[in-house]
């Protein structure tokens, strides 16, 4: 037989919301803290940024402790501006995998007598009597049998605005100290990204009796630097056996650009991989720059066009606002403040800071309060963060310091017109 090469996009998969079992980097911190939270009698909440990897994570949990799963999408209970609206298409779902597996096992030849049994018993229960609540559990506790399970309400952030779906939703953990529904013995498992946290909570009535069936896990951010290169290994190498030169300093530039988040990783993975595929199956650091053109265009692209609006004129002034864009790029934390920025100026642009006054507060102000702002004020207001994540990320791949040694102060942008 012919050996097939594999697809990069089998491989890298930055949207893909099943777990890809062989590409899956173990993540035993936030693991063992999901399992013993598993343990334990209450609700658990489970947050992190958009495409930090929460779906995968619980996802691979459960499936380890072969803990039955039934998610609920709040995005779509936010469409049809209701949750039971949701817990209704949980049971019908249910309801036609059960008929399904039922037509496959009689086309499957089991005896038709015993398969009708086991439907008959199940076809007993009526769930279009029960409010829609009750029914998601009592359907969930008939598919499960003995079993452990859990109802996830992934997607908080699909109702953050909506007062209504939040009321619902508290009344829904307080309903499961009623005695009737805790006999279900169905957990939740809610999921959605940090920001919305803090507006659930204000926003949810009975706050203390809520706060006290919750159990908040760990935050889930970006990978470690160990994690994150074990998935480009086992990508690059493991699974689509390329030839790969200078693998740490790939590793260490993916990294850097994609601040670790899992998505973004794949996402970039993905664009190299693809160039690699043109390319013999070889990958070496002179594609980075390609690699990072990819990315810029199919994933960055709106931030992109923000930044570079920020950035096309050539005064002085102007000048003093790319290095201050340079230097955001370079920053780590959260939060900074404008003198963090200014020592980062300072350092990466000696020649052009000596001596003169940078006004930073102001750059940055302007910076914060254009029509599209890059950076916002901290909440508390004595700082700032960024608007979008994503533009750090941004402006780590797409400026470039000069290499032009009589021009040592400015700052130019990789162009992605010719993609
Ligand atoms: N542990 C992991 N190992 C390898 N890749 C991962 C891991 N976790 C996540 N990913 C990658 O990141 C992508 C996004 O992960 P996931 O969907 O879990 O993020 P999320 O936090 O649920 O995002 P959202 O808030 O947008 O739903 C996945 O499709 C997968 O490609
Ligand atoms: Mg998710």
């Amino acid at each position: 037989m012919l050996w097939k090469n594999k697809e990069p996009e089998k491989v890298f998969t930055p949207r893909a919301s099943d777990v890809n079992e062989s590409m899956y980097v173990n993540r035993p911190d936030l693991e063992s803290a999901l399992k013993r939270g598993l343990r334990s009698s209450m609700h658990l909440l489970i947050y992190g940024e958009s495409g930090s990897g929460k779906t995968w994570l619980y996802k691979r949990v459960l499936k380890d402790l072969d803990i039955d799963v039934y998610i609920a999408n709040l995005a779509n209970a936010s469409r049809l501006k209701s949750i039971n609206a949701e817990f209704s298409n949980l049971v019908n779902r249910e309801q036609q995998a059960r008929e399904t597996g039922y037509s496959e096992m009689t086309k499957a030849g089991v005896s038709a007598g015993v398969a009708s049994g086991g439907l008959q018993h199940q076809s007993q229960y009526t769930f279009g009597e029960m409010e829609p609540f009750e029914a998601c559990l009592s359907s969930i506790r008939n598919r499960s049998n003995n079993k452990q399970a859990i109802l996830v309400l992934d997607n908080l952030e699909s109702i953050r605005a909506e007062q209504n779906l939040l009321t619902d939703l508290a009344n829904v953990i307080t309903l499961l100290d009623d005695e009737r529904y805790a006999s279900y013995k169905v957990n939740l498992l809610i999921v959605g990204v940090p920001g919305d946290l803090r507006q659930y909570y204000q926003a949810t009535p009975n706050l203390t009796t809520v706060a006290n069936r919750i159990r908040e896990m760990p935050e889930v951010s970006r990978m470690t630097l160990e994690q994150c290169k074990n998935l480009i290994y086992q990508g690059f190498i493991k699974e689509l056996k390329y030839d790969v030169d200078d693998i740490d300093s790939i590793i260490s530039h993916i990294s850097w650009v994609t601040d670790r988040l899992p998505q973004r990783i794949h996402e970039y993975c993905l664009e190299l991989a693809f160039i690699g595929e043109s390319n013999s199956r070889k990958i070496n650091r002179s594609l980075l720059d390609e690699a990072d053109k990819f990315w810029l265009k199919q994933s960055l692209a709106a931030n992109y066009t923000v930044i570079e609006s920020m950035m096309n004129e050539r005064d002085t002034k102007v000048g003093r606002r790319n290095q201050t864009l340079y230097s955001l790029g370079l920053i780590e934390t959260e939060e900074f403040k404008w003198s963090d920025i200014e020592e980062i100026v300072r350092k990466e642009f000696p020649t052009s800071t000596d001596n003169l006054t940078l006004n930073l507060p102001q750059i940055l102000s302007w910076l914060s309060v254009r029509e599209n702002p890059i950076i916002k004020r901290s909440p508390k207001g004595d700082a700032y963060c960024f608007s979008d994540p994503k533009y750090r990320m941004c402006l780590r791949a797409m400026l470039r310091k000069s290499s032009n040694l009589d021009s040592s102060h400015s700052v130019e942008k990789l162009s992605i017109s010719q993609i």
